[in-house]
């Protein structure tokens, strides 16, 4: 019943750069500027780096051309899309969606704190050079009660609004004013790091590999900052895909946004590395990285205050236009399925997925003693589950699903556009995406949890 696509409308990207900036601004996102620097900086640098790289091209555009066919050729949701194909398939994308809803309630507490140092180093707060306050500040907000869960409601509201304009009036549009800001201000930035004295150490750490450090738990790490960081595994870049038209050249698009997703996250390590050593912090600070050692970095930095502030709003541009393709992963299934009218469904899942924040945001204070996992709160567990199992798992799922039960033959000739485009790597694609995928995703996943 629900093969048919009951949008017979459905809207589409007004043109191919509209496209790509919006799946690239799903891509750049906090995974980008807040987890990648902390996550290289946690897992020895280098060593992070490069396992990230090897996932990257062995998987990472592999499933970004799988999901974006996919989601071209049944021009539906993350759901809707197994479902036409193999009914029994439709609760992947159920995970999917699933996986969706929980990054965004604890995306958008981080989205609401990076609001938060907005305020804050506009009004020259953040003037401080002592790394001591700066920590104790940060630990005060995200272990507050309301001003936290203010701050969430307000990116909340904020990607709700954006939602509501559909997809070429407020996703599409957003994106191309969000995105090229976002380029120019994370290459200042990294620029601005990178001539500090004694920036050279930081360099060093995030590109020369030291492999003593490692270890299976560095590998999923990777493995699920590429599926994060790349808005893999979750439909995200089916349903962005299902607003495509059918002369569009997705080979070419699924090379390019991994290549801007991976660049951006670079040129953030750039920016925040270097000068982290420059400043003789360490650069294990996990996630309090950009909230307490970069300030810190800025307060001793000439102009600092203007860097700061300039940096909050890179932070902010990317993490809206990521959480707005969460929210639309949402809004498209339950319009789709439920055929509840696109405004309804935007405001009601805004809603609940603001209430839903509220104990991951109470989980870093007041119930901090409330484990789901062992020795994980709400959010930690969000964070965890979503990331580091839904994600790898849909992948791995997706890969089956359109390696061996859609078929590479039939996912070839809707990437070609039924035989017209060149894809020269379609063999080589097949092969990563019927073999090296499942088996890559399996043993990584399989050996962490052992
Ligand atoms: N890719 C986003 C980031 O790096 O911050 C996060 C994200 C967005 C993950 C959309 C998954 C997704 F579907």
């Amino acid at each position: 019943m629900a093969n048919i696509n009951p949008n017979q409308e459905r809207e589409q990207w007004g043109s191919k750069i509209g496209f790509i900036l919006a799946a690239a601004g799903s891509a750049v996102g906090l995974g980008n500027l807040w987890k990648f620097p902390y996550m290289a900086g946690k897992n020895g640098g280098g060593a992070f780096v490069l396992v990230y790289f090897i996932i990257l091209f062995l998987v990472g555009f592999t499933l970004m051309l799988a999901e974006i066919v996919l989601g071209r050729y049944t021009q539906l949701n993350a759901i809707g899309a197994y479902r036409k194909i193999r009914k029994r398939w439709a609760w992947v994308g159920g995970l999917g969606v699933l996986a969706g809803f929980l990054i965004l309630s604890f995306y958008s507490v981080v989205g609401g704190w990076v609001i938060n140092y907005l305020v804050k180093a506009l009004s020259g707060a953040l003037n401080i050079t002592d790394a001591e306050v700066l920590g104790n500040m940060f630990g005060e907000l995200i272990s507050g009660t309301t001003v936290p869960i203010f701050y969430h409601g307000v990116f909340m509201l904020a990607t709700l609004l954006i939602v509501l304009g559909g997809i070429g009036g407020g996703i599409e549009k957003s994106n191309k004013i969000l995105m090229p800001g976002l380029f120019i201000m994370v290459i200042i930035l990294a620029i601005r790091a990178m001539t500090l004295p004694g920036a050279v150490k930081g360099i060093k750490y995030l590109l020369i590999p030291d492999f003593s450090k490692l270890t299976i738990g560095v590998v999923l790490d990777a493995l699920g900052q590429v599926f994060f960081s790349l808005s893999l595994g979750m439909g995200c870049m089916i349903t962005y895909g299902s607003y495509l038209s059918k002369d569009t050249n997705i080979p070419q698009s699924a090379t390019i946004i991994p290549l801007i997703d991976t660049g951006v996250a670079l040129l953030a390590g750039l920016a925040v590395l270097p000068a982290v050593f420059a400043f003789g912090f360490e650069p294990s600070a996990g996630p309090g990285l950009i909230f307490i050692t970069f300030p810190a970095v800025f307060a001793q930095m000439p102009l600092g205050t203007f860097f700061a502030v300039m940096f909050f709003v890179l932070v902010l541009f990317a993490a809206l236009s990521s959480s707005i393709s969460l929210l639309e992963v949402c809004v498209s299934y339950v319009v789709d399925e439920w055929k509840i009218n696109r405004k309804t469904a935007t405001i009601g899942l805004g809603l609940i997925l603001f209430l839903i924040g509220i104990p991951c945001s109470l989980s870093l204070g007041p119930w901090a003693d409330f484990h789901i996992l062992p020795d994980k709160g709400f959010f930690d567990t969000f964070d965890f589950v979503s990331s580091n199992i839904l994600l790898p798992l849909g992948g791995l799922l997706l890969c089956i699903f359109v390696g061996w039960i859609w078929g590479t033959d039939n996912a070839i000739e809707e990437a070609t556009n039924g035989g017209t485009l060149e894809f020269k790597l379609a063999g080589i694609w097949s092969f990563l995406v019927k073999y090296v995928g499942p088996v890559a995703i399996a043993i990584v996943f399989m050996r962490s949890l052992i």
